[in-house]
Parts: structure tokens; C-alpha cells; sequence
């Protein structure tokens, strides 16, 4: 019997589907926005640690020397944009080059949030199955060394370069080395410049001009001249650090090879392929794929220290592991047009946005180039926030989406100061740690206003009503809560043990939304299960937490699953004047 399963067991188990448990919240920015007022808090107390006091001297010390621009966005709230904190650190700026004083036009390197750019736009350009290609398609060295290491083939010392994919690499699970030579600091490539380099390591001394003579990019003096294929042909004998296909290993070098794929696949240079895909249609008239000359330009450019050595660097290849400039305003357009799907297809954009690989931490996962984090409310649901993050020379950057709630936030620092990681990093979770709950409690009060209350036929010789409320405490689990449920004369609430209504036993979960659209909404029952006979078991919990695989679609009643709602809404208020549970096949409508 499961309709004994998904509608009567007694609590304690919070039994979940992934994804958003009420409808995004579409007010972040009025008065009377719990989002804007916890803004308003966070920004506060940053003014107030600057001034000695809110959070503390030591959080003081590492702000301070930290440029750093902040701000939110929002699919269902253009107004969310104006929630921004900007904290400019003379000690950081190189001070007669570039901005006195920051906001969200100015520019900063992005360093490696480039690399989400760079997918985006493959995403854009690319076939679907351009993604299975093998490395050895692309890159003619790859190629000759894969041939040439057949013979005596050795998974620990060769790169397997065809069985790599273009999506590989795009994950970060190629088992590619982080870097490749003349990039990212080798030892060796020191040693020429600072010859007491091994010694000091207790590195056997190698002869430097034999050694580095395998790496065609490392003659060069300029950078800017080294190719993709001669930094492919230096690169093709290093070993891997994994099998294709292992484990997530963060590679710069891998973005390297990617930025080459996209421009062979696509014909293009990077510049045009990044301005074709992505600036020009959603007019990012502050992004650039090379660092800006003209003086009305440099003026709002963020410049920590000398600018050869950092903001102007010419990145070359490396352009599309971390060459790209922003602002926290053109972030913004892009974080929305993610969400909105703006330049991809709703459905590639939902499969984009998932992990490819576990880590080795449950709150972490990997996916293109997503980093993933787990966001564990005190009720145990999940908010799962797709980043990326760029930390590299004196610029710090982060693009995180929550699309559970629609929004999305950008910081950009710059310093040269060693603070300058963590201080992005701390501001990140202020945000988070603030910004996530209010996001929630937002959404809500939203649901109370939009969708609950009771829902009754407009034939009033049918004993038929149901009742929505929302939970009043943050520890119990969110969602629409049914309270009571009469059909027809048939009370389905009073099938319930004692003690469940108490404890917020059904809720209803959004499924499928598309209230801009059709102006309907599905809701599926999530539940609160009873514990098995053996609880607290990995195997044993599965049914009373996991509701993808035990009670969601389970009863059904012609096809039609008993714990479906679908909700009728206005399109432009997102509040809910009806209800069809699917299965009774009756329209309820709503009386306040
Ligand atoms: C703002 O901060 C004050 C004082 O710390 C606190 O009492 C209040 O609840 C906070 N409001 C929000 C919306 O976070
Ligand atoms: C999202 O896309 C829809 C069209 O699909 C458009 O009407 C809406 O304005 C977009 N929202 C934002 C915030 O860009
Ligand atoms: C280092 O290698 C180069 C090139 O193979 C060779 O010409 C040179 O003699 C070597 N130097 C020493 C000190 O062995
Ligand atoms: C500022 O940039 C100039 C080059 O434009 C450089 O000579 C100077 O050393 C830089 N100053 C600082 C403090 O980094
Ligand atoms: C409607 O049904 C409920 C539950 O069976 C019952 O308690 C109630 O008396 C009924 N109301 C009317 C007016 O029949």
C-alpha cells in the first residue's frame, strides 16, 4: 500500500527532492524584502569593521588592503542589482594608473572565472557530440604521441590524449598535470633565472638547456608568441596525474587545450569566438578578452601594482584559463542570461548545470567548470550554488548562481597584498551565510502570500477542501504544508497518524514551473517518512529520505499521480487563484 507510504507515515525524516521547495522568491530589492534588509545588515556591519568595530579586528586585517566589489542579481527582481558594496583599499591600488574609487563599471580581472566563459561560449558553439571528441582529433602532437606510445604503452607515465574528451577536459576530470611548462611555475623553468633552484629542494641539477629543450614555448621571452600546438607538443609526454575520467583535478592546462579546441571547431579566434557568443548579445560593453589601452577605459580599470606585471599581462594562450576581464555589472547579465537560459536551450542549460563528479567532501561536487557547493540549511534541505571562482596574480573574482532561487551574486577583488584570497573568500560567505536564509525566509513568506490558505469547488454540493500553510519554525523542513485535505467527504488528513499535522507531514514541493508562461505550476508531495525497521543505515535509509526513487509518482489514479498539484497563477504576481489536485481532476479554487 503506498499510499500509506507517501501519505501516513509519522515524522522524523526529512525525505526530500532536489531542488528549489518553493517558488523563487520575486521580491529581493523593496523595503519590505527580507533580502534587502539582510543586505542592508551585511553591508553594515562590512562599513562598521572598516570603522573598528562589527565583525572584529581580524577581519579588519583581512579586508583591508582588499579592493573588492560585491552585488547581487535576480531573474524575477531587476531591482535585486542594486544590492552592491564596494570597498576600495588605497594600499592595494597602484594609484597613478587606474580607478580611485570602485563601483560596478569597474574593471577587474577575472582571472579563472574566465574558464566558465570559456565553456559558455562552447556550449554556445559546439555540436553536442563535439563534446565525445578525443583530444587526438584536435591536437596533431597528441596524435603522433599516442602512436608512438602504443607499442610500450603505460597508463602511469602516458597520457591516454584519445580517450580524453573535449568535455573532459571542460570538467576537469582528463586526469590532465594542473599545468604545463612554461606556465604555472615549474621548478625547472626557475632554475634558469635562479640556478640555486634544485639545490635548495634537493632536486638532482638537470641539465636546463636539454631539458627544457622538449618544451617549444619555453625559448620564448613573450609568451604572447607561443602557440597552442607547440605548447601541446611540449606538453604531450607528461605524465598523468589520473586515468581519463577518474577524478576532478583542477588543469589550467586543460583550459589552455580548450580555448585551441573551441577556436579550431569554431574557426574563430577566441576574441571573436567570446565576442560572438557571449559579449555582443548581451551586451558586455566591459568584458574584454584583451587589457584595455584606451585611457577613458584604463580610468575605471582596477590596477593593483605595476600594471605590466599584472592587470595589462598579455595572456595568450592562456586566455581562456584566466585572460578575461569584467565587472560585477556585466557578471551580473551574464549569471542572469545563465538562469534564464538567454543564449542556450532551457534543457542544455538544466543539464549544464549539474555535477559531473563527486569530491572527495560531501558539500563539494565538480562540474563544467562548476564548482558546486552544498548550502545545508537547519531543516537539512539543500541549496545547491554553482560557481566559479578566479584567484591568480593580484586579482581574486567569484560568479555564484543559486538557481533554486533565481539569483545569483559577483565579487571582484583586487590586491597585491597575500590577504587577498581569503578576504574574497570571507565576503563570499558572509553573503552566503546571511544571504541564503533570507533567500528562503523571502521565498516563504512569498508562498504564504501566493499560495496558501483554502482551496474549495465552486459546486458547493461536493464536501471537497484543501488547506496550505507554510511551517512558522527554520528547523522544520520548508514547503507547502498540507493541513487539511477533504475530498468529496473523504478526509485524507484524518488518515493520518496523530501527531503528523503537528509536525508538517506532506509538503508540497514546485516540480515544473511555469508561471511566466502557461501560468501553471506543478507541485509534487514531498514527504516526511517514518524511519524504517533499521534506521540511521546507509542502505537502509534509501526509501525514507531518497523520494526520487521510493514514493514520488508511486499512486497513481488513471495515470495520474495523487500527489500532484498544479496550481493556476497569475503570470505577473506569481499569486495562485486555483488548484487541481491531478488526480481528483476538480478545480479548486482559492478563497483567502
Ligand atoms: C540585522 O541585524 C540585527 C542586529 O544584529 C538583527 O537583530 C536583525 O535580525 C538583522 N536583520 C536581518 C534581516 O538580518
Ligand atoms: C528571461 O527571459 C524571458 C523570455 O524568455 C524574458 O521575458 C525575461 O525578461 C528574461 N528575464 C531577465 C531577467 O532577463
Ligand atoms: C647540456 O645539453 C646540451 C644539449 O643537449 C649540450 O649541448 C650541452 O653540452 C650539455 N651541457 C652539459 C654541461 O652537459
Ligand atoms: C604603478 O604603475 C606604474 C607603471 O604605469 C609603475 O611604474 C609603478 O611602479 C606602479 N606603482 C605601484 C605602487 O605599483
Ligand atoms: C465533510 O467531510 C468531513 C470529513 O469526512 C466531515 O467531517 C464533514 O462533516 C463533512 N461536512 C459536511 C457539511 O458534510
Amino acid at each position: 500500500m503506498r499510499v500509506l507510504t507517501l501519505l501516513l507515515y509519522t515524522t522524523t525524516v526529512l525525505a526530500g527532492l532536489q531542488g528549489p521547495v518553493y517558488p523563487a522568491p520575486r521580491d529581493l530589492s523593496s523595503r519590505s524584502s527580507l533580502v534587502a534588509a539582510t543586505w542592508k545588515n551585511v553591508t553594515t556591519a562590512l562599513e562598521q569593521t572598516f570603522k573598528g568595530g562589527g565583525l572584529g579586528e581580524e577581519t579588519a586585517v583581512l579586508l583591508k588592503h582588499t579592493t573588492f566589489s560585491a552585488g547581487m542579481f535576480s531573474l524575477h527582481d531587476r531591482g535585486a542589482q542594486s544590492l552592491q558594496y564596494h570597498h576600495t583599499a588605497a594600499s592595494s591600488l597602484n594609484g597613478s594608473v587606474g580607478v580611485k574609487k570602485v563601483d560596478a563599471d569597474s574593471i577587474y580581472r577575472i582571472a579563472s572565472v574566465s574558464k566558465l566563459f570559456t565553456v559558455y561560449a562552447g556550449m554556445i558553439e559546439l555540436d553536442e557530440k563535439d563534446w565525445d571528441r578525443p583530444l587526438t582529433d584536435i591536437f596533431p602532437p597528441f596524435k603522433q604521441f599516442v602512436e608512438k606510445a602504443a607499442k610500450g604503452f603505460d597508463p602511469v607515465h602516458d597520457v591516454q590524449w584519445d580517450k580524453i574528451t573535449v568535455g573532459d577536459i571542460a570538467a576537469h576530470i582528463g586526469g590532465l598535470p594542473r599545468g604545463g611548462i612554461p606556465f604555472d611555475g615549474d621548478l625547472l623553468v626557475q632554475a634558469v633565472q635562479s640556478h640555486s633552484i634544485p639545490k635548495r629542494w634537493g632536486l638532482p641539477s638537470l641539465n636546463l638547456t636539454k631539458e627544457l629543450a622538449r618544451y617549444p614555448c619555453a625559448e620564448y621571452e613573450d609568451m604572447e608568441k607561443c602557440t597552442a600546438l607547440q605548447y601541446a607538443q611540449g606538453t604531450a609526454a607528461n605524465p598523468p596525474v589520473y586515468a581519463p575520467g577518474t577524478s576532478p583535478i583542477y588543469s589550467n592546462n586543460g583550459f589552455i587545450l580548450l580555448g585551441h579546441t573551441l577556436s579550431k571547431l569554431s574557426g574563430k579566434s577566441l576574441d571573436d569566438l567570446y565576442h560572438d557568443t557571449i559579449f555582443k548579445p548581451l551586451g558586455l560593453k566591459d568584458t574584454l578578452s584583451n587589457a584595455p589601452t584606451d585611457p577613458a577605459v584604463l580610468k575605471r580599470s582596477v590596477v593593483a601594482g605595476d600594471p605590466a606585471a599584472s592587470f595589462a599581462i598579455k595572456s595568450g594562450i592562456t586566455k581562456s584559463s584566466g585572460g578575461l576581464f569584467s565587472t560585477i555589472n556585466d557578471l551580473a547579465k551574464v549569471g542572469t542570461s545563465i538562469l534564464n537560459s538567454t543564449l542556450l536551450p532551457a534543457d542544455k542549460t538544466r543539464r549544464w548545470m549539474k555535477p559531473v563528479s563527486f569530491t572527495s567532501d560531501l558539500r563539494y561536487a565538480a562540474g563544467r567548470p562548476w564548482e558546486i557547493y552544498r548550502h545545508v540549511h537547519p531543516s537539512g534541505v539543500v541549496t545547491d550554488i554553482y560557481t566559479k571562482l578566479g584567484d591568480s596574480g593580484y586579482y581574486t573574482g567569484l560568479l555564484a548562481l543559486l538557481p533554486d532561487f533565481g539569483v545569483g551574486f559577483s565579487i571582484l577583488g583586487a590586491s597585491p597584498h597575500a590577504t587577498r584570497s581569503a578576504a574574497v573568500q570571507l565576503v563570499a560567505d558572509l553573503i552566503a551565510d546571511t544571504v541564503i536564509p533570507a533567500l528562503m525566509d523571502q521565498a516563504k513568506n512569498e508562498a504564504l502570500d501566493n499560495f496558501a490558505g483554502t482551496y474549495a469547488p465552486k459546486d458547493k454540493r461536493f464536501n471537497t477542501t484543501l488547506t496550505l500553510s507554510v511551517p512558522t519554525s527554520a528547523k522544520s523542513p520548508p514547503g507547502l504544508v498540507v493541513s487539511q485535505w477533504i475530498s468529496d467527504g473523504a478526509d485524507l488528513t484524518a488518515l493520518l497518524p496523530k501527531g503528523l499535522m503537528e509536525t508538517s507531514g506532506i509538503r508540497l514541493v514546485p516540480t515544473i514551473q511555469d508561471g511566466a508562461g502557461s501560468g501553471q505550476v506543478a507541485f509534487r508531495a514531498a514527504t516526511l517518512n517514518k524511519p524504517g525497521p533499521i534506521s540511521g543505515h546507509l542502505f537502509s535509509k534509501l526509501y525514507d529520505v531518497e523520494d526520487w526513487t521510493s514514493t514520488l509518482d508511486m499512486l497513481t489514479y488513471g495515470g495520474l499521480d495523487l500527489a500532484e498539484f498544479v496550481f493556476h497563477v497569475d503570470r505577473k504576481t506569481g499569486k495562485a487563484d486555483a488548484v487541481t489536485p491531478s488526480a481528483y481532476r476538480a478545480k479548486l479554487g482559492r478563497r483567502k
